[in-house]
């Protein structure tokens, strides 16, 4: 370390720091730290943690075995161990085993675990007469008047560390632990720590004459003191805990914003449920009974309750004689036959398009020129990959004035993806069975420097709007991917990331802004 640096390294210590530092020249348990800075252990802790984080100490811990007496074996320390109360108990006068157990209040068990103990030593004769008589034996004698290794064993000063047990103490332990409840093993964590070249070359300096305040105060500011004292210098770089606010799943923060767009360029929000009949989702949009996107692979189809209601009759008329013949609108329709039954088949939503057919079919002339838009989930069946979901998100927009064209429709388009924070967009020709001229939407991607599909739009057919709304009138209608937009500002590469509800994901995610 150089001059400067060992400098600015004594002017960030903290008093607790400086406690721990002076306590480990001589110290290196935590226990002994603690002692001898004289502080609370979480400081003392703390200031640990920090100097090791500055490279001054080097933090150790290490788990020992440590034996502990159990409640048997503070019980025998007090009493004597039992083998010795029965040959105490037998050394001058024979006895049975009842007069025995009753004498010392031993249970059968005890008894039991004695005479193993006691005839493996020779300790005891035993009789039989009418049950069992026990007498001493001359090795027994012995044995009762010496103690013994487990006696003396007892006498430790516990908790004892386990690796420290001599070679007799340890032949005490292993026949004392085969017993009930004697003594017990337990696992003990040793912290300790140690000061680094760094440390103690730091640990060695004036470390007391060093007077450094923590805060700088009104008073202080006011009478100038400020000016003759030193401050602790603070470490900005220093890692902290981090601390998470209450926020949105950040998909809704997406979602948000974009709803904030649409409400500030005057659209009012359409709302509507996720299951739809068919009729709603695809017959009012003029799609053919035998489009392949009806199927049951692409779409989700209720199966209880399977069908719906078509309330309004006069509506599912106009509908199917578009469909099977054009109706008034000019056209010749699909030339086939429309089934009402189809059409009532429920369907989780397949795009939010449904929300502005059931928005339109409730206006009135008088309330044109009108804006709609939703941003909301929508359902299809596809198989699930890392880019494909059965769930995704659309930006929904229509507008229905006498008075706009397709100028207009690349107007709101260009403004709203400005806001999304790409420089351009642009529409080509597409096709939608609901649009004519239909309009695939694409965004110039600042970035990567090329254009991105992200939708389809394009101006409803009189086949959708004269039936629903009851006259013909320009609707300029768009169904934008959103999904794929949120992966690209978060760098997601999986689009299942987007619903996973990874706390840590959704925690740790930067928070939208554009
Ligand atoms: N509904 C179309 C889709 O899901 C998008 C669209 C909306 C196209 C409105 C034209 C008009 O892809």
């Amino acid at each position: 370390m150089k001059d400067k640096e060992i400098q600015n390294m004594l002017e960030s210590l903290t008093g607790p720091e400086i406690a721990v530092l002076l306590a480990m020249k001589s110290k290196s348990d935590f226990l002994d730290i603690v002692n001898s800075a004289n502080l609370e252990e979480i400081k003392v802790m703390r200031a640990l943690q920090w100097l090791s984080n500055k490279g001054l100490v080097v933090l150790k811990e290490d788990l020992s075995e440590v034996i502990e007496l159990d409640i048997n074996g503070k019980k025998y320390l007090k009493d004597g161990l039992p083998e010795k109360r029965f040959l105490a108990a037998i050394a001058n006068m024979e006895l049975s085993m009842a007069d025995i157990a009753g004498k010392l209040g031993f249970d059968s068990n005890e008894v039991n675990i004695c005479i193993g103990t006691l005839k493996k030593k020779a300790a005891i004769d035993i009789r039989k007469e009418n049950g069992l008589i026990f007498s001493i034996t001359e090795p027994g004698k012995k044995y009762l008047a010496k103690e013994s290794l487990e006696e003396k064993f007892l006498k430790k000063d516990f908790p004892v560390a386990l690796k420290s047990l001599t070679d007799e103490e340890r032949f005490a332990f292993n026949e004392l632990v085969r017993r009930k409840e004697i003594i017990r093993k337990n696992l003990l964590k040793h912290k300790s720590a140690e000061l680094t070249m760094q440390g103690k070359k730091i640990a060695d300096m004036d470390l007391k004459a060093k007077k450094v305040i923590d805060r700088l105060t009104p008073e202080d500011i006011h009478s100038g003191a400020w000016k003759n004292k030193s401050f602790r210098r603070f470490d900005v770089t220093a890692k902290v805990p981090k601390i998470y606010g209450g926020r949105r799943h950040f998909t809704r923060q997406a979602v948000e914003y974009i709803k904030k767009i649409w409400l500030e360029l005057g659209f009012t929000e359409m709302s509507g449920t996720i299951v739809q009949s068919s009729f709603w989702d695809l017959d009012a949009l003029f799609v053919p009974q035998d489009h392949p996107a009806r199927e049951m692979q692409d779409t989700f189809y209720l199966k209880d309750p399977a069908k719906g209601k078509l309330t309004d009759k006069e509506l599912v008329k106009r509908v199917k004689a578009t469909h099977e013949n054009g109706w008034t609108t000019g056209s010749m329709g699909w030339q086939t036959k429309w089934s009402e039954e189809k059409a009532k088949e429920n369907l989780l939503r397949t795009h939010t398009t449904v929300l502005s057919a059931q928005t339109i079919s409730k206006l009135k002339k008088e309330d044109l020129p009108a804006k709609f838009f939703s941003v909301n989930k929508n359902f299809r069946n596809e198989s699930l990959d890392w880019k494909h979901l059965f769930e995704f998100y659309q930006v929904e927009g229509i507008v229905v004035d006498p008075d706009v064209n397709l100028c207009h429709h690349i107007g709101y388009l260009k403004d709203f993806f400005r806001k999304m924070g790409f420089p351009d967009a642009r529409v080509k020709p597409s096709h939608f069975p609901y649009t004519e001229p239909s309009a695939e939407v694409s965004v110039f991607h600042p970035v990567r420097k090329e254009w991105v599909e992200l939708g389809g739009s394009g101006v409803f057919r009189p086949e959708v709007v004269k039936p629903i709304l009851g006259f013909e009138c320009p609707v300029l209608a768009w169904g934008l991917g959103l999904d794929r937009q949120i992966m690209e500002y978060w760098g997601l590469s999986d689009i299942r990331d987007l619903y996973r509800n990874d706390l840590k994901q959704i925690k740790d995610l930067k928070l939208w802004m554009r």
